[in-house]
């Protein structure tokens, strides 16, 4: 169920006609995209898993973590943000005097839903004695239940900054809490959520992609299931696989995370081969896409920076209370 914030945000945009705002055929959207970013005093962040399109017109492309640390520095008066929900959620959280849009309101995240604040409440009061450390895939609300923040770049040091004596809550991602659990000898209670993109590779594929080229490496976000991750030589955030791809000697590998991150790991690594991960389901792409993020198109990032539509609000009580376990996050992780 979605929160009732976005709930009547969403409808007042539809009762004002904004959903079905169209555009000249033949309009440029990266000129005019590039001049409402001067004439609005605006930045764009995008993440790894946008349209290419939209990185290349992004004053900042990143992880969750380095988008984190940009949206609190950025000065401009508007934070166009190219993902989704929780991404510019997080963003209006850490710097609120700015007027943050998301080209689409309907961006969500699998793992967002998957958790919601009167549930995590419950659980938590079920377990008095357990701090909580919630991915940033969360809402705000969600956030404001919780201890701590983290990523999948600093999954590993939160947890390991938690004496050992402290029972942990991690919520939402199932995968990623279990990888951590396996990385830091810690047992922690773990919420039952999953992201579809990742859940979404097929293993059987994925070892017959391998057979065909042996000297490939494979790589895997931690997002994905156990027995992907059992395959991988290395396992990381998005950012995290872009510096492998860079660092590492080998010229061929399999990309098992959202194919959106191929565009900018290519450029890094032009002369190397990058094969995404196959997914169960036989798909254009033959790989697997976040639905949520692929909503965001040029059309929609114009139209958003021409009306400053839509608007992500967060009311000053969560944003304080979200704030508080975030700020811990980016603290520990420049430690
Ligand atoms: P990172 O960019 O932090 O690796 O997160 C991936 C993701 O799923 C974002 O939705
Ligand atoms: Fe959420 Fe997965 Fe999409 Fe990331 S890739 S936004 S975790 S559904």
């Amino acid at each position: 169920m979605m929160d009732t914030n976005l709930q009547q945000a969403k409808e007042t945009l539809e009762e004002n006609g904004y959903l079905k705002l169209s555009t000249p055929e033949s309009m440029d959207f990266a000129a005019e995209i590039k001049k409402l970013k001067k004439e609005k005093n605006a930045v764009i962040l995008a993440h790894y898993y946008q349209e290419p399109e939209i990185q290349d017109i992004a004053d900042f492309v990143g992880d969750s973590l380095a988008l984190s640390y940009k949206a609190a520095e950025v000065d401009a008066d508007i934070i166009v943000f190219a993902g989704v929900h929780f991404m510019a959620e997080t963003a209006k959280i850490l710097n609120p005097s700015k007027k943050v849009i998301l080209p689409d309101l309907n961006a969500g995240c699998s793992l967002s839903e998957s958790c919601e604040a009167k549930d995590l409440k419950a659980f938590k009061e079920k377990h008095p004695d357990h701090i909580v450390i919630t991915y940033v895939n969360t809402s705000a609300e969600v956030k404001a239940l919780s201890d701590l923040c983290c990523t999948s770049s600093n999954a590993k040091k939160i947890v390991d900054s938690v004496p050992l004596d402290q029972p942990i809550i991690f919520a939402p991602d199932k995968n990623l809490g279990a990888w951590i659990q396996k990385e830091t000898g810690r047992e922690m209670l773990l919420w039952d959520g999953a992201c579809i993109v990742h859940e979404a590779f097929s293993i059987d594929k994925l070892l017959k992609t391998f057979e065909i080229n042996p000297k490939a490496k494979i790589i895997a976000h931690p997002e994905s299931e156990a027995h992907i991750l059992k395959t991988a030589e290395y396992i990381g955030s998005t950012s995290g696989l872009i510096n492998y791809v860079k660092n590492n000697e080998a010229n061929q590998f399999i990309v098992a995370t959202e194919a959106g991150i191929l565009h900018e790991m290519q450029k890094e690594v032009p002369d190397k081969e990058l094969i995404p991960a196959p997914a169960q389901e036989d798909n254009s792409c033959a790989c697997s896409e976040c639905p949520y993020m692929k909503m965001n198109t040029m059309q929609k990032l114009y139209l958003c920076m021409k009306h400053e539509l839509p608007e992500i609000h967060v009311s000053k009580e969560i944003q304080q209370k979200a704030l508080v376990p975030i700020q811990r996050m980016l603290e520990i992780s420049s430690r």
